[in-house]
């Protein structure tokens, strides 16, 4: 039998491995990421054998400061510097022109890397011990839910990688919010942990969903960020998004359990209840969404039902992951 690997929170053994080529996953305050050396393309090649992504799904760079970006980005357009100043470190990714230095494998080919400061102490403490900068997806396997705890990355990926730096649970729990940023124009590529609106409240009004300059065509949209994928952060359970005012479609035969933000008068039509957050508050919803659909996930039930959340804030980023989990498997 293989070996699940040490879960610990050993920083200089992280680092270490991370120096020698290893691949680690780490926490991070929105998602475990699986980290590798970004200037290593074999350690790199290793992440994305681990989590069976296909190579034309670029990764992000992970780094502890701004100097080490001189490494990494050929220019920072004015834009991009004012969203740096008011988001990092924190839940951002920046699509900026990337250096010869950058190996092809880590950006599949595209001439731009994408690049974020963690909010997370240990995961900069980490960066710093390496001294590389560390390309780093999400730490499950690919189209799969992401990890927001160390026991879920064990429970995955664990024999297939060196050590799990345990950053305890993480507390945005949705992966960045990615932004493309061109002389004239940002666009978001994915919905996350920064929400849009305070986006905009620096920068003024910006386009979602495409890459600037890309043809409009669904395929050229997935090449560029796959992270838009019409499937993505999926359980294996059938997932069915309802609305709050209309849930009674459900053949009693049927167990189905619920996925919702608030507490709701409609809990007994359940086999089960994941209730994000009593409180009322989006950003614990968001920071208990991965967990809970796991564990709903692993309930032996025949369908998960997940009511919308406000179309506001942190709910437009988790309605964009329920719509790619509800999409049925082809
Ligand atoms: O919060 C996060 O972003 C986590 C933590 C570990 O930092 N990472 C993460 O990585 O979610 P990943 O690989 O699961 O998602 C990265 C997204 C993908 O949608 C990828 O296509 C997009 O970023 N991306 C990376 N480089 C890009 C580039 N040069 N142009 C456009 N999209 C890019
Ligand atoms: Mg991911």
């Amino acid at each position: 039998m293989t070996r699940i690997c040490d879960i610990g929170k050993d920083v200089s053994r992280a680092a270490k491995l991370l120096r020698e080529g290893g691949v680690v996953a780490f926490g991070t305050e929105t998602v475990y990421g699986l980290g590798a050396n970004a200037f290593d393309p074999r350690a790199v090649a290793r992440v994305f054998e681990v989590k069976r992504r296909p190579t034309f799904d670029p990764l992000i760079v992970h780094v502890a400061d701004r100097e080490q970006l001189v490494d990494l980005v050929a220019s920072i357009p004015s834009q991009a510097e004012l969203l740096m100043d008011r988001f990092w470190p924190g839940p951002l990714t920046v699509i900026l022109p990337k250096t010869d230095r950058v190996p092809d494998l880590v950006t599949s080919g595209l001439d731009t890397v994408a690049v974020r400061i963690p909010g997370h102490a240990q995961a900069i403490q980490l960066l710093r011990e390496a001294g590389v900068p560390v390309a780093a997806p999400s730490a499950n396997p690919f189209g799969l839910i992401s990890p927001t705890l160390a026991e879920h990355v064990a429970s995955q990926l664990g024999t297939l990688i060196d050590y799990i730096l345990d950053g305890g649970p993480c507390d945005v729990g949705l992966e960045s919010t990615v932004v493309a940023v061109t002389e004239s124009e940002t666009s978001v590529l994915r919905l996350g942990g920064v929400p849009v609106e305070e986006i905009e409240a620096v920068i003024g009004s910006v386009s979602i969903g495409h890459t600037p300059g890309a043809v409009e065509v669904e395929s050229t949209t997935a090449r560029r960020a796959p992270g838009m994928l019409a499937r993505h952060y999926a359980p294996q359970t059938p997932l069915r998004i309802v609305h709050e005012a209309d849930p009674a479609t459900f053949d009693g035969n049927f167990r189905v359990g619920l996925l919702t933000a608030f507490p709701t008068p409609h809990a007994d039509r359940f086999a089960t209840v994941e209730v994000l957050s009593h409180a009322r508050d989006l950003r614990e919803s968001a920071a208990n969404f991965c967990a809970a659909l796991r564990r709903l996930d692993a309930a032996g039930l025949d369908e998960i039902a997940a009511f919308r959340f406000p179309d506001e804030g942190l709910g437009r980023a988790l309605n964009d992951r329920l719509k790619r989990a509800a999409v049925c498997r082809g």
